[in-house]
């Protein structure tokens, strides 16, 4: 089958195309996926430049990529909840070497749900990781309500775009950060506030809010502490939280690893076909340039999401 894989770490021009790489077989507890589209996250390109080998080291050749949608080709031993010819979304282990960016994938059956009728392969693929990270951040972790006040830095983004969206539908009054040239998207998802990051500072521009979500990390997310209210929450995708500073501001800080779970993919399948959020596609790419398709999200233009297609 077709593969887009790495023969070891390094830019994206080690990410190529295999026209024979062996076709998994699902194992006890997993589904065999042919896979349609293959969503790109800043999580593959991490894993791409080994940046995260400290938590796994790849075996090469590597399969890359997480996010997927497609239709269940075969079933491994004990899975009870799909059969064979079913639409479906979710995410592949990215760090295990069998990533969604081919021709079929295997992944846990737990981490796989029905498509949302509604969607397209392309605009399911964009959702799975991205979508539950929001939903995990804004109603698990801070517990969102309506009229609080939540900051969304990065709304632009992967995250951003579904976060904001998602705020909305639960009330809350919403002060995203962006490029300018970014403005009237993040508005056009429901943003009541935006905040140019290339040339204001909001920590100067916003007090007493509620609930800081982080899609940035580094000095974005240390500046965070000093928006929110006593009692306030900070959730970061990127930053490493601090139980000092944490106190010394009296706020509530969680390090979010989002859980790409059964339970909250169909949450997510959920509210995109009530239409409450909806995945902006920003650029398709076919497999063969999933090299490109990485240095064009890294480069930070796009609004939303890079999807593969793949068949
Ligand atoms: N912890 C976890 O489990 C987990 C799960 C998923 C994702 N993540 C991480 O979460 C982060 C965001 O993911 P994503 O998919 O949303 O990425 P993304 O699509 O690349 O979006 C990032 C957004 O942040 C904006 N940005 C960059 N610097 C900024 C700054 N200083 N202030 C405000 N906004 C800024 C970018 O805007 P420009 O276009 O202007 O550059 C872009 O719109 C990544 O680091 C990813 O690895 C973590």
């Amino acid at each position: 089958m077709k593969a887009a894989q790495i023969n070891s770490y390094g830019s994206e021009d080690v990410l190529q195309l295999s026209a024979d790489a062996p076709k998994p077989v699902a194992g006890a507890g997993e589904v065999l996926v042919e896979v349609y589209a293959a969503g790109v996250n800043p999580f593959d390109i991490k894993v791409r430049e080994g940046k995260l080998q400290e938590v796994k080291q790849l075996q090469f050749p590597a399969t890359l990529g997480g996010d997927l949608a497609g239709i269940v080709s075969e079933i491994g031993e004990g899975v009870m909840e799909f059969k064979v010819g079913d639409a479906v979304f979710g995410q592949a282990n990215a760090l295990g070497g069998q990533g969604s960016y081919a021709e079929f994938t295997t992944l846990k059956a737990e981490a796989l749900a029905p498509k949302p009728n509604s969607l397209d392969f392309i605009n399911a693929a964009g959702a799975p990781l991205v979508g539950v990270s929001a939903y995990q951040a804004l109603v698990d972790h801070a517990g969102l309500k309506k009229g609080q006040k939540i900051l969304i830095h990065g709304g632009a983004g992967g995250i951003g775009t579904f976060a904001i969206q998602l705020a909305k539908h639960l009330g809350a009054y919403v002060a995203t950060t962006a490029s300018a040239g970014d403005a009237e998207y993040v508005k056009n998802l429901g943003a009541d506030e935006v905040i140019d990051y290339k040339t204001q500072a909001f920590e100067k521009l916003i007090k007493d809010y509620d609930v800081v979500y982080d899609t940035v990390g580094g000095e974005t997310f240390v500046r965070s502490h000093e928006v929110l209210k006593q009692g306030g929450i900070l959730v970061t995708m990127a930053g490493k939280p601090d139980d000092e500073l944490a106190k010394q501001y009296s706020i509530k800080v969680i390090g979010q690893v989002t859980k790409v779970i059964n339970e909250k993919l169909a949450k997510l399948a959920e509210l995109l076909d009530k239409g409450v959020v909806k995945v902006n596609i920003d650029k398709v790419f076919p497999l063969d340039q999933a090299g490109e398709a990485q240095a064009y999200l890294k480069a930070g233009q796009h609004r939303g999401k890079v999807v593969l297609k793949i068949k």
